[in-house]
């Protein structure tokens, strides 16, 4: 440890403070917080770059140090070669977590399985800790904020949802005079990259896959973002936080996005709406929806415009209406501006008794709610449908009554051209809300007309209002 800082005591008064005139000049040290980084990759290197750089104006927010004293990754070498020489660098994740010295632990391995075994052991450790893992908080929460609450110690994740965005902040703190009546965000950089480059420079699916992850956007497995499960990671924490529901990733409806074809989003654009990867989580009567499912949205809505890696999210209270929160979803330092908020909050209210600290999930842990989840087939949308059918008289009519007779109602219809000696046309009907249930009904039937192909593609429609 510094030898400035030995012996001294947690709430001695601040280390470095403006004089009078507002210079930053150096007091008698207050004891620097201590902090144990695992994992030196993307978001731990950019954490790292950030911390060093801004070191002033950080310290000046959180009225005291804070120094990366220990660093763990597997490769040590890398490590070695960001530290300073005063930081213990190495491989052994578990000496970080129990030593004593440490203050907070940040967690930025990922995966659910060494970083949950890591997390509970530094909670146990009396340990604060940090971290980006919406994976493990989604799948684990309830079981790190109860041993968090046991321990009385925080558990802080802003850099889990949306990078950059302090929405894990808004809804926590800024929104809450509002009951939550729903949240619609772009939360997966990954796949909004690749669907904005597909569309505008025409490149393939996976050249654009491979640019997002050489860029340290993606997942250490893609899959996640391109089939929506890290979308529905973030989905889950923000619907926690908003609802005050425990964490219930596994309720969750997810869809990625690799099935998408160039048609849909250009039929989609000459309808006047864009197709978005989106997460959407609703207050019903009837229970809580969640969703993450590649969505038709009206293109003069601000969120139909958000493109490349970055993410945006509508809030909507019952006080303030819609609010939209806007910023870079991933990325090394992006994601490191809200491990080192975090960093700073932590630090603040360390020596706060615990019981006026901002709880977890923003509603007191033994006031949260049983609303259910409900379950896909009872969710009411819009949809978009491309139905591929014989060009015969009596083939729309027939698709008619199948709607009709599930009242589905339709909102407009387009019926393409041909192509030059072909005798199959694209029709594509926009329809009224809809029950998910009686639009697979619909799709079922439909499929089975003599004058379809058996051809049904079904995309998720929502006008975001805010009213
Ligand atoms: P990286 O893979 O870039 O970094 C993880 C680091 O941890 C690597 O250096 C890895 O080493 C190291 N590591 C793996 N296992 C161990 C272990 N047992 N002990 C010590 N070190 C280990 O991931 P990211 O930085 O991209 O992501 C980190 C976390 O942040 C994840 O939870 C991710 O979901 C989240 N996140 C990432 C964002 C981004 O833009 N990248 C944005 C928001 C959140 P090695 O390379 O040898 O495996
Ligand atoms: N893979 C994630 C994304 C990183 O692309 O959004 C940020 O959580």
């Amino acid at each position: 440890m510094d030898k400035n800082t030995e012996g001294k005591k947690d709430d001695e008064p601040s280390a470095e403070m403006p004089d009078i005139s507002g210079n930053f000049v150096i007091t008698q040290d207050m004891k620097p917080i201590n902090v144990g980084l695992l994992g030196i990759g993307t978001v731990g290197g950019g954490t790292f770059a950030v911390l060093k750089r801004n070191q002033e104006e950080i310290t000046r927010r959180a009225g005291r140090g804070i120094v990366i004293r220990m660093i763990a990754d597997r490769d040590v070498e890398k490590a070695r070669n960001l530290a300073a020489d005063d930081v213990i660098v190495t491989d052994d994740a578990n000496s970080v977590v129990t030593n004593p010295d440490i203050d907070i632990v940040v967690e930025l391995i990922g995966g659910s399985t060494i970083a949950r075994e890591l997390t509970l052991k530094a909670i146990e450790n009396g340990k604060h800790v940090i971290t980006a893992n919406k994976a493990l908080l989604a799948s684990h929460g309830t079981e790190i904020f109860a041993a968090a609450q046991r321990k009385g110690v925080m558990v802080a994740f802003e850099a889990a949802v949306a990078g950059g965005i302090p929405i894990i902040k808004a809804l926590r703190e800024g929104l809450a005079a509002n009951r939550i009546e729903w949240i619609a965000g772009i939360i997966n950089g990954t796949s909004n990259f690749i669907l904005s480059e597909m569309r505008d420079k025409g490149l393939t699916f996976d050249t654009v896959l491979k640019q997002a992850q050489k860029l340290g956007y993606a997942e250490a497995d893609p899959t996640f973002d391109i089939e929506g499960i890290d979308a529905a990671h973030k989905l889950t924490i923000m619907a926690s936080i908003a609802f005050g529901i425990p964490m219930q990733f596994d309720r969750a409806y997810t869809e990625g996005i690799t099935n998408l074809t160039r048609e849909d989003i250009r039929y989609a654009e000459e309808l006047g709406y864009r197709i978005k990867l989106l997460g959407i989580t609703r207050r019903t009567s009837r229970g809580i929806e969640l969703r993450v499912h590649p969505t038709l949205i009206p293109a003069r809505r601000l969120i139909a415009n958000v493109e490349g890696v970055m993410n945006a999210i509508v809030v909507k209270g019952d006080a303030v209406g819609a609010t939209l929160y806007y910023g870079a979803g991933a990325g090394a330092e992006p994601t490191a501006s809200s491990v080192v908020a975090d960093l700073v909050d932590v630090t603040r209210m360390h020596t706060a008794d615990p019981r006026h600290r901002v709880p977890h999930l923003a509603f007191q842990p033994d006031l949260l709610s049983n609303t259910p989840i409900l379950a896909m087939q009872e969710v009411e949308t819009s949809y978009y449908l491309r139905l591929r059918v014989i060009d015969k008289p009596g083939a729309l009519a027939d698709i008619a009554r199948v709607l009709a007779d599930l009242g589905i109602s339709i909102e407009a219809m387009v019926q393409k051209e041909p192509s030059e000696g072909e005798d199959q046309v694209d029709i594509i009907m926009l329809t009224h809300l809809a029950m998910e249930k009686n639009i697979d009904a619909a799709i079922a039937k439909i499929k089975k007309l003599p004058l379809t192909t058996g051809k049904v593609t079904r995309i998720r429609l929502e006008h975001l209002s805010s009213k």
